[in-house]
């Protein structure tokens, strides 16, 4: 099964946000942690970070032809960019919201997720671990 993770503005900098709500880990050793749980599912997975929102909908169009599963984390854009959720809308295939942090939980204004509605599964609040269950979702649902 291939799996696209894409992952929104700040994620590159993860190891430098309040450890209370992000743990303190690195995008590098998330990343790494994500290619052994993919591993260990049999799931060949592409991670992808970027910073810039054009970017992010042009690798949601690219996981079109390519991936059976997707994950998303996209980062404060998960609360108003509608231009990611008509990107997300295109997807025929599974597709996981993944928030380290329990958004539901948090600031008024990050309790709105614009691409919740179109997940088939959302996992908020688990930290790394986040990551893991949205792939053993996919492969579940393969
Ligand atoms: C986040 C939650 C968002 O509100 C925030 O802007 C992020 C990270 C999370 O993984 O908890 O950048 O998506």
């Amino acid at each position: 099964m291939r799996v696209a993770i894409l992952n929104g503005a700040n994620l590159d900098v993860l190891d430098r946000r309040d450890p209370a709500l992000y743990g303190g880990l690195g995008l590098a050793e998330l990343e790494s942690r994500i290619y052994a749980w993919s591993k260990a599912l049999d799931c060949q997975t592409r991670c992808r970070q970027t910073n810039h929102e054009g970017q992010y909908v042009d690798w949601c169009h690219d996981a079109l032809d390519w991936a059976d599963g997707v994950v998303l984390n996209p980062g404060a854009w998960s609360h108003y960019s509608y231009a990611i959720r008509d990107a997300v809308e295109l997807f025929t295939v599974p597709v996981v919201e993944v928030h380290l942090s329990n958004i539901e939980e948090r600031e008024e204004w990050r309790r709105v997720s614009v691409i919740g509605e179109l997940a088939d599964k959302r996992v908020l609040g688990k930290g790394p671990e986040g990551y893991r269950e949205a792939l053993e979702f996919l492969v579940t649902t393969r």
